[in-house]
């Protein structure tokens, strides 16, 4: 491992690093605009100049990698002359629309501005101005007059998306960064979002949140996308019960720095007209107390044979816990469907989807509720008489209930636990509103077995409950044995079965990976 000095600290750094990230691990901060840790290096803003001994010239300190006895100096009177006159360039023809602008508050050209720009300009010629407002496919919105060309999103597009969809137009102070779109290029990737966290001002901006509220009025909780088998660590970013957006937290083990669009956009369904208003029993409105009362009462009339629990893989690990245990109470079965031709593991895309579009697969198999084809066939054969149906409006849950819709709105006892409308919760006996993930605390098990916390942002909407409470309820009036009172008990309880799975899907990862390899040799 290479010593370096800097700043006059000596410090010891991992080898093959730039002098940007070497700093940041001793906590010093070169400001930066086109250098990104997952992007190619371009050393062409100049913004994160620094000296390093004995060179005479300022260096940039992300084209610069870590050797044994470098000194570098981020601080110096030269170095902070640079910045200024770096500063100074690229606010000749930026706007400087901070009040009307949808970064303010999170722009790295603001906030390097407000540390070393001037406060005045010495520019007394016309800015160059461009149309504003133009759409970069559905989601982002380009105002040119704010672009300082850093390249990020051309080359974000060409090596993490991998679809060339934006270029350079024109030289010089004409410059300027036109989406191309033909070829089979496509500027609606799945990716394009991104560009909102990667953009170093507000030249991109994502047409989604738009002058919906500013940054810094927003409550940031950390969590996990529930929308595929991936897990992308994400922040929900929200105010007053409702979330604005949801934003990629950085995860070098699942999402790295991004996240796709379906997970970044497709939150509506937490606020939607069709979420669940309040309990019901036979269609009318009830209260909590007769609906779980309601819902014990049937569970325990027809009979094990004939009664049974069918979860969707978007049931958090602790709540699944609670699902074995109200169906071991009742002596039936607790199964989730077979979804068609879906297997955890198979990438849908080059990045990041999944083809598993429910959150927590694996860690329902964990916990021994797993796709069972037979319950279809004893639905669809009138056997099954008393369900419990947790989370239906789960896409991958509903697309395996196809096949068995009516069936399933015919059975006479059926219990719905989920928080948005269905048919079947139309058709239900009884309908206990549930929570969005948004609202849950509980932990997701991804793909390759790693166990990730999701937070409650905020408390359920309406008279909807976290579904780990009314499982609690229906689990006790089961008569079941149960120790544990919160999800922080429930997860202790199982955590040993979760980090076998994790040890076993990570074999199978691994044997699965040498035999692709292996073929492709032979
Ligand atoms: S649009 Fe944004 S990311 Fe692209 S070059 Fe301009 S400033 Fe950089
Ligand atoms: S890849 Fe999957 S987990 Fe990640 S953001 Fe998209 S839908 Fe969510
Ligand atoms: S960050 Fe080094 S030149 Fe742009």
């Amino acid at each position: 491992m290479p010593k370096i000095t800097i700043d006059g600290i000596e410090c010891e750094v991992a080898d093959g690093l730039n002098v940007i990230e070497a700093a940041k691990t001793i906590g010093i901060h070169i400001p930066h605009f086109c250098y990104h840790p997952a992007l190619s290096l371009v050393g062409q803003c100049r913004m994160c100049l620094i000296e390093l001994d004995p060179i005479p010239k300022l260096q940039t300190a992300c084209s610069t990698f870590v050797k044994d006895g470098m000194v570098i100096r981020t601080n110096t009177e030269k170095v902070i002359k640079a910045r200024k006159a770096i500063m100074e360039f690229l606010l000749i023809n930026h706007p400087l629309d901070c009040p009307e602008c949808d970064q303010a508050g999170e722009c790295d050209l603001q906030n390097n501005s407000f540390e070393f720009g001037q406060g005045f300009s010495r520019f007394e010629e016309q800015k160059r101005t461009y149309s504003r407002d133009i759409p970069v496919g559905e989601k982002l919105v380009r105002i040119q007059d704010r672009c300082i060309h850093c390249t990020r999103c051309i080359r974000f597009f060409r090596e993490i998306v991998q679809n060339e969809v934006m270029t350079y137009q024109w030289r010089g102070n004409n410059t300027a960064m036109t989406p191309l779109e033909q070829d089979g290029r496509r500027l609606d990737t799945n990716y394009s979002g991104n560009m909102h966290e990667l953009c170093p001002c507000g030249a991109l901006t994502l047409k989604d949140f738009r002058f919906k509220t500013r940054p810094w009025n927003l409550t940031n909780t950390e969590s996990v996308c529930p929308l595929c088998s991936t897990g992308c660590n994400i922040f929900i970013d929200h105010k007053q019960r409702k979330i604005f957006r949801i934003r990629p937290r950085v995860n070098m083990a699942v999402n790295t720095w991004w996240i796709c669009d379906i997970g970044r956009i497709e939150f509506k369904y937490a606020h939607s007209q069709t979420r669940i208003a309040g309990p019901r029993v036979k269609g009318a409105d009830a209260d909590w107390k007769t609906a779980l009362d309601t819902a014990a009462g049937l569970l325990k009339t027809t009979g094990a044979s004939a009664t049974a629990i069918l979860c969707s893989a978007d049931a958090t690990n602790e709540e699944a816990l609670l699902v074995k245990k109200l169906a071991a109470a009742l002596g039936c079965s607790a199964a989730s469907l077979p979804a068609p031709g879906v297997d955890p593991l198979e990438m849908e895309d080059h990045l990041l989807l999944r083809a598993d579009k429910a959150a927590n697969t694996q860690g329902l198999k964990a916990l021994g509720i797993v796709p069972d084809p037979a319950l279809a066939d004893k639905i669809s054969g009138g056997a099954i008489k008393t369900l419990l149906l947790i989370n239906p409006f789960n896409k991958q849950l509903a697309a395996a209930l196809e096949g068995i819709r009516d069936a399933v709105a015919k059975i006479p006892n059926l219990v719905v636990l989920d928080h948005n409308e269905t048919d079947f919760s139309k058709a239900a006996a009884v309908v206990l509103p549930g929570a969005v993930w948004a609202e849950k605390n509980g932990t997701f098990t991804n793909y390759k077995g790693l166990v990730q916390r999701i937070t409650q942002a905020f408390a359920p909407a309406g008279k909807a409950r976290e579904d780990f409470g009314i499982l609690l309820a229906l689990a006790q009036s089961a008569g079941a044995d149960i120790a544990c009172k919160t999800h922080i008990d429930a997860y202790n309880e199982i955590r040993d079965d979760l980090l076998k799975l994790e040890a076993q899907i990570k074999k199978d990862i691994e044997a699965k990976q040498k035999a692709a390899a292996e073929a492709e040799k032979a």
